[in-house]
């Protein structure tokens, strides 16, 4: 089995790629423009492996990623390349709608030319995986789950973008054919995540001694997921998935944001004890603008047709989680020399507010 995988240097993607690797035993060549989120160091584990390969490319550079396609010959392609950070979006816009949504667009369009070309046993095998977020549905109320036919209304221009990219992937299929599925998945967790988001940035903060900011009042929703569990959904939603549809991941996890920051503080108290407890770093900030209050997957369409259960839960992914940072700084000292976990996302109206 040959994969494409595109992004495969990031948080969710380097996790894919050393599962497919180092699990699968598939043949992957990761893609990956290596932006500020993209880090070859994630892949240490399997870069000598005969099975894997490394193409520095972007996306949206048609004739690169039609030679790529060329020569690797994928059955599947796995995208996952994309600007993730909602924050960076709100400050930033362009960059998401470069790579999610013009980036989207080209890499479906590469992927038709070849599938094209193909013979007709090749045909029949070949599956392109769009991998997308829950943020593309909006924000839930107090009630309630996303599921794969709930209405999109995205919030953010990150959610915009990645929603845009969906609508084109799912026309791609029903115009094109070409052989599309889309999964739609909860918050990740986990190692190698880079630490701009809110866990990773809340224990490198808590173990420095710096302050945790929580936006608006700490009460927003989020349903959070182990990565290896999402790599290991994704495997079966590309091998197994029908065509045209849309699977939503996630664990069934959600916790308050405040909760996260506190359990966090809790395991790493009992981990590196100090005077007192970290809670009391914990300040409640400025509010991120548009924040959606909630998110919450149903997953019963991948666990009823695909037979997939998240192998995690919150309470031993979060101490997992905890121990790989400490463990590690070998990884993330050097993320925090070029951003040491400054605020993003502020516009300047709301920071003259602050202020
Ligand atoms: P990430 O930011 O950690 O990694 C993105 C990767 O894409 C990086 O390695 C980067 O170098 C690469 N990249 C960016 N622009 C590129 C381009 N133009 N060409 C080639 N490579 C490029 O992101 P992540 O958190 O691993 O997310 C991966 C995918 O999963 C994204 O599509 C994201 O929308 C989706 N997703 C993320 C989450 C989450 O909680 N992190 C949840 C659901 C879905
Ligand atoms: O739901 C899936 C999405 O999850 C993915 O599509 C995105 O790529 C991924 O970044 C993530 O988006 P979020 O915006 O939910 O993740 P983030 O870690 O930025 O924030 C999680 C929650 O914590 C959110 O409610 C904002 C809040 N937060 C975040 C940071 C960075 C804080 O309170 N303080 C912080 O410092």
């Amino acid at each position: 089995m040959r994969v494409l995988v595109t992004g495969g240097a990031g948080f969710i993607g380097s996790a894919l790629v050393r599962y497919l690797v180092a699990e699968q035993g598939y043949e992957v060549l990761n893609v990956d423009k290596l932006t500020y989120a993209g880090n070859l160091a994630s892949l240490k584990a399997i870069d000598n492996h005969a099975g894997y390969r490394f193409l520095k490319a972007d996306i949206c550079d048609r004739k690169t990623m039609a030679e790529a396609f060329a020569s690797f010959r994928p059955d599947r392609v796995m995208h996952l390349a994309a600007e993730s950070h909602v924050d960076r979006s709100i400050t930033g816009a362009q960059d998401f709608v470069e790579t999610n949504v013009m980036g989207t667009f080209s890499l479906l369009e590469t992927a038709r030319h070849y599938f094209a070309g193909l013979d007709a046993a090749s045909r029949e095998r070949f599956r392109f995986l769009h991998v997308s977020t829950d943020e593309v549905y909006g924000s839930l109320g107090d009630d309630g789950l996303f599921r794969e036919d709930t209405p999109y209304d995205p919030s953010s221009p990150y959610s915009a973008s990645k929603a845009a990219s969906d609508h084109l992937a799912k026309a791609w299929q029903r115009t094109y054919q070409l052989p599309v599925v889309v999964s739609n998945c909860s918050n990740n967790y986990g190692p190698y995540h880079f630490p701009e988001k809110l866990i990773p940035l809340t224990i490198l903060n808590a173990l420095a001694g710096r302050e945790l900011p929580v936006y608006g009042r700490g009460e927003n929703i989020r349903d959070w997921l182990y990565v290896e569990d999402h790599a290991r959904a994704l495997d079966a939603i590309i091998a197994r998935g029908r065509i045209g549809e849309t699977y939503n991941v996630g664990g069934r996890n959600e916790r308050r944001n405040i909760d996260v920051v506190r359990r966090i503080c809790e395991v790493l108290d009992q981990r590196v004890p100090v005077s007192g407890s970290r809670q009391e770093l914990i300040r409640f900030v400025t509010d991120r603008p548009g924040h959606d209050a909630r998110y919450a997957i149903d997953a019963t369409k991948l666990e009823d047709e695909l037979g997939w259960r998240a192998l995690e839960t919150f309470d031993t992914g979060i101490e997992k989680t905890v121990d790989w940072y400490l463990q590690n700084a070998w990884w993330w000292e050097p993320l925090r020399q070029s951003y040491d976990g400054q605020r993003l996302g502020i516009l300047p109206t709301a920071e003259a507010k602050a202020g």
